[in-house]
């Protein structure tokens, strides 16, 4: 089968870089899984980035936004964050009492890795005044610094809510910064940060397929640089991108965000069909970090509880503060 885009998908067409696992190596592991998560009283809890066999055996499947709600009322004894590191930090934070584990203690970001605590200590030094925003993507030690986080799915109203006295500085994803600017007509200092995938995505890519599927309306990550935002029918998080897609009459739609997001969209919508955007280069968009995680590695970290997220207290005390701000100003109507 060839598509419009004129590439030929292989086998698992929107995950061109792994081979799938045998299906009956792929079912025994699952049931593995399971059976380890109900003996620990565990909870799996994964990223809308995640390879799909993860997200068939997790309990919930979401956004930063709601996974970070999850881990803030999750009952179990044990969390597997099936993420990247700052995610499984900040259930931690939410759960100190709790073991958090993750698949692989190596999946970064290039957002957290662009925004060093000391660096941006130096930066809010230099005026008395900011209120800092901090997206999620960031290091325990970042929120620590911060007045308030937020999410791609909540940006718009925590900065909303922010003291109007307050000169702003969002840290660290430039392009999600302005684009709530761009929403709220807030002025804010940006921190000169992104992620690494979804600045992949350029004008051009983007108007080619949008020319080989005119009716199908695009849906971007506000990760996205801003010529590629302003070729999109709507701009959301991950999550509510499935609300966009249920909603639209269209029977096909494209996405500009990463590749994993598509097998949630299959799950949500199955009869719609769902167009990957393509980057520069390739056709697939796939985040390195997301994809270090692993069906094999999920298994062992359950079977180990390692590797495990550690903070120092000192650390959490002062990163849950501007985190609980983030779930207290989401929950209001
Ligand atoms: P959301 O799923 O919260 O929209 O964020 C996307 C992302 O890049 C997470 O790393
Ligand atoms: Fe970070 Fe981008 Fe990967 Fe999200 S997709 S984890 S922002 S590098």
């Amino acid at each position: 089968m060839s598509d419009m885009t004129g590439i030929q998908p292989r086998g698992n067409e929107d995950f061109v870089t792994r081979t799938p696992l045998p299906p009956a190596r792929l079912d025994a592991l699952s049931r593995e899984i399971l059976a380890l998560k109900k003996k620990l009283n565990a909870v799996i809890l994964a990223h809308n980035y995640q390879v799909p066999e993860i997200q068939d055996v997790a309990d919930f499947v979401g956004d930063s936004l709601g996974l970070s709600q999850q881990a803030a009322k999750k009952k179990a004894d044990v969390i597997v964050f099936c993420g990247v590191h700052f995610m499984a930090e900040t259930a931690k934070i939410l759960n100190p009492h709790k073991i958090v584990v993750l698949p692989d203690q190596d999946a970064g970001c290039s957002l957290e890795a662009g925004c060093p605590a000391p660096k941006l200590a130096e930066l809010q030094a230099t005026n008395p005044n900011f209120y800092t925003v901090t997206y999620i993507n960031c290091s325990a030690a970042v929120k620590a610094l911060s007045d308030v986080i937020c999410t791609s799915g909540n940006a718009v109203k925590i900065v909303n809510a922010a003291p109007k006295e307050r000169d702003l500085l969002f840290v660290p994803d430039e392009n999600l910064g302005a684009w709530v600017t761009e929403q709220t007509g807030r002025p804010m200092t940006l921190w000169r940060g992104n992620c690494y995938a979804h600045v992949e995505f350029t004008h051009a890519s983007i108007t080619r397929i949008r020319r080989d599927f005119p009716d199908a309306p695009l849906v971007a990550h506000p990760e996205c640089t801003r010529a590629v935002r302003m070729l999109a029918d709507e701009v959301c998080s991950t999550e509510k991108m499935v609300g966009f897609c249920k909603r639209s009459p269209a029977k096909a739609i494209i996405i500009a965000t990463e590749s994993g997001m598509i097998h949630r969209l299959r799950k949500e919508c199955p009869d719609k069909r769902f167009i990957p955007a393509p980057t520069e280069n390739c056709r697939c968009n796939e985040c390195r970090f997301m994809k270090m995680n692993t069906l094999e590695k999920l298994h062992d970290c359950l079977l180990n509880l390692a590797p495990r997220v550690e903070l120092r207290g000192e650390i959490i005390q002062r990163a849950r503060l501007p985190i609980e701000r983030m779930l207290e100003i989401s929950a209001r109507p």
